[in-house]
Order: structure tokens, then sequence, then C-alpha cells
């Protein structure tokens, strides 16, 4: 009877206690900082496995389609093959972009980003609800930046000089996602913060569970648009104003047009799509009839 009665106590105070009991993800994260130095040198490194799992992993299922003959009628451009000697060039280039440029910038971000209230080893971990939103936000945010930095790139010298190397794969495959002069890989990259930024200066919470999740949603988004195959399954063909490796891929086949990163709608405002064009001109032509 006795027992019993302390095992009721027990729980009670359990659930009324105030303090938080971190589920098993939490505290696995929070003991990989707790009492140990380096904790910048240990969130960059983190975030670079992340970076480079999420960037390969996802290229990995492209590349097997590469294999498989019933996928060829996928292809955008089947004309065009990537010769092994193409694809070696790009993940050297990748690898050695990845290692010089994005790891010191995700040594950079731990003091940057506890600067302007990025929570790192608070629990709980936002809900996936609050991820989700913010993600849409910064997808959103980085698209309406790279929309006009992305066309900025294509003027004269800055194209001949800076962006030109992006578009050495006329018929890209994954990993060109990231085949870039280092001028562009910071300017375009200044984009994946833009939507963050804008979080915290407003005062919503951004937890670093939040960036990660951002950072493999993007990832996930560019290698997808260069991976030089529309399938029937493409987000495209379910939501009309996400543009897709249809839309991207058209832009380095073509050189102009079709600038933004992820969604159709600045390219149709400022009618830098062709369909677009193509419908101007056709109005125009009804209007000379009429
Ligand atoms: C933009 O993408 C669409 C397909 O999504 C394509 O029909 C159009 O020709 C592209 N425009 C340019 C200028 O590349
Ligand atoms: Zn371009
Ligand atoms: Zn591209």
């Amino acid at each position: 009877m006795a027992e019993v009665v302390n095992i009721t106590a027990t729980a009670f105070a359990n659930a009324t206690s105030a303090v938080y009991q971190p589920t098993y993800l939490e505290r696995q994260w929070l003991s990989f900082f707790e009492g140990k130095d380096y904790v910048i040198i240990r969130l960059a490194v983190i975030l670079f496995l992340w970076h480079e799992f999420v960037f390969f992993s996802r290229f990995l299922p492209y590349y097997i389609c590469d294999f498989i003959p019933y996928f060829r009628k996928y292809k955008i451009q089947d004309n065009k093959e990537n010769t092994p000697e193409l694809v070696w060039k790009c993940i050297k280039h990748v690898l050695v972009s990845q290692i010089t440029l994005q790891l010191p910038m995700m040594m950079a971000f731990h003091p940057v980003a506890t600067l302007m209230g990025m929570k790192f080893l608070e629990v709980p971990f936002p809900n996936w609800q609050t991820v989700a939103l913010s993600c849409l936000f910064c997808l959103m945010a980085e698209d309406f930046y790279h929309y006009f930095a992305h066309r900025l790139l294509h003027y004269g010298q800055l194209y001949k000089k800076i962006h030109k190397l992006h578009h050495e794969y006329s018929a890209p495959f994954g990993l060109a996602a990231e085949y870039a002069h280092p001028i562009e890989t910071l300017t375009l990259g200044i984009g994946f913060f833009v939507g963050p930024a804008i979080l915290l200066a407003c005062g919503v919470e951004m937890h670093v569970m939040t960036m990660a999740t951002w950072l493999a949603v993007r990832l996930i988004a560019v290698v997808d648009v260069h991976s030089g195959y529309d399938f029937p399954w493409s987000l495209r063909n379910f939501l009309p104003c996400w543009g897709g490796s249809d839309f991207h891929d058209y832009h380095h086949m073509a050189f102009v047009g079709n600038y933004s990163s992820t969604f159709r709608w600045w390219d149709w405002m400022f009618g830098t799509d062709a369909a677009y064009n193509e419908w101007k001109k056709r109005q125009a032509a009804k209007k000379k009839v009429a």
C-alpha cells in the first residue's frame, strides 16, 4: 500500500515539475556540447557534415537514374551527356569551395547568430509547425533576393568574370548546383541568411534546429533544380508557382530569363519568363486585329 502511494507521489512530482525533460534528440544535442570547449568549431563541423550529407545524398538518386534506361524519358536535355571528366571536374571544384569557403562561413555562424539572438543550446526544440513556417518564409525571402542578385550577375563584366563559370554546364546535373565562382557563392549565399535575419530582427524565435532544417530544404531544392530530370511527381505539377528543374534547366540552356531560384512569380511579374513574353505578344497581336 505504501509503495503505491510513493509511486503516485513521484509521478505527480514529475508531472508538475518545472524542470523540462528533454527528448532523446535534445539530450544528444546537449550532451554533444555540454562542458566541452570549441563550441564554435564543434557546431561548424556538425553543420558542415550535415551540409555534405544532404547535398550528396540528394544527388545520389539522380546519379543512379543515369544508369537506368527507364528514366531517360524524364531527362530534360536528353541530347547532352556529361562525361565522367566533367563530373569529376565539378566534384573537385565543389569540394574545394565547400572546404575553403563554406566551412569558414560556418565558423563565423555561431558568433554572429548568437549576437542576433539565435538559440543554440535551448530546449525544447521548436515544434514542427514553427520549423515548417520559418522554412517557407526563408524560401520566399531567398527567392526574392536571388531573383535580383542573379539578374545582376547576368550583366556584362559581372557575367563574364563571375557567373559564366556556373553556366559552364548548359545541361546541369545535381552537383553543378554549387559549381560557381567564389564571389558568386558569397553573393548568392547571402540569400540563405535573408529570411533568418528578417525573422530574428522581427523578434521571431530562431533555433539552430530551424536553421539546420532550412539548410536541408535549400540544398534539396537547389540540387533538384539542377538535376536535369523533370519527373511527373515534381512539385511543379502540384504547385503552379513552383519552378523546379523544368524552370531552372531552361535558364542554363537559354542563358537568359528564369532568374528565380524557387518560385515562378518574380520572373512572371517582371516578364523574364518566355511564356509570359509570348502571352504579351499574343495580346498585342489580338489588339492589332481588333
Ligand atoms: C522558363 O521556364 C519555362 C518552363 O518552366 C520555359 O517554358 C521557358 O522557356 C523558360 N524561359 C526562359 C527565358 O528560359
Ligand atoms: Zn544564371
Ligand atoms: Zn544554376
